[in-house]
């Protein structure tokens, strides 16, 4: 097989083109609670209806997010440039982003950021796919968005706030 560019550059610009969805995933355990900018995700069972989340193991929300009973996928506003730079150029590490946006809690505190559409629900299952954690969550409660929502074209100018 010939590639240009090679396989790997080839494959990523393949994946760029489909676009995927650019959600912000949010959690919390006991105290701690974080939340990042997440375009590996996407629905992966009907029945059960269930949605998995990839969470890079370098990132502050990872190891919240581990200890979380739940996960929120929050979908904000595709021209909320402000939030998605907040959740995917700021690390939890240095700042707590949840206080410079509104957002309440879910029953067990898991956060539901204010302007985004959501959903949330107990992570089931957790895999080691690589540099990533893949998280698979079953929704219980869902709140529509207003807006239509952000895709990887929309936010792939963001320099992460953590390298993988
Ligand atoms: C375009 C883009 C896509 C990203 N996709 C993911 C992803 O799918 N999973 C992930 O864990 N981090 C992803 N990130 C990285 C985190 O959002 C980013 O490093 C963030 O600052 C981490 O915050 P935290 O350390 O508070 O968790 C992405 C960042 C950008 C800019």
């Amino acid at each position: 097989m010939k590639s240009v560019g090679g396989l790997e550059a080839v494959v990523a610009s393949l994946l760029a083109a489909l676009d995927p969805p650019a959600v912000v995933v949010t959690a919390a355990a006991g105290a701690r609670r974080g939340g990042c900018l997440v375009t590996f995700s996407t629905q992966c069972s009907m029945a059960p209806f269930r949605f998995l989340v990839c969470l890079s193991t370098a990132n502050a929300t990872f190891g919240v997010a581990q200890a979380a009973a739940a996960l929120a996928v929050n979908l904000p506003p595709r021209h909320d440039r402000a939030l998605l730079e907040l959740f995917g150029a700021r690390t939890g590490d240095d700042v707590d982003k949840l206080d410079q946006v509104g957002w309440r809690a879910w029953e067990d505190g898991t956060p539901l950021l204010d302007g985004c559409g959501w959903f949330v629900g107990p992570v089931v299952s957790r895999h080691d796919v690589g540099d990533h954690v893949a998280m698979v969550l079953e929704p219980v409660a869902a709140s529509p968005a207003a807006a239509a929502a952000p895709r990887l074209a929309d936010v792939r100018h963001i320099r992460p706030g953590h390298s993988v």
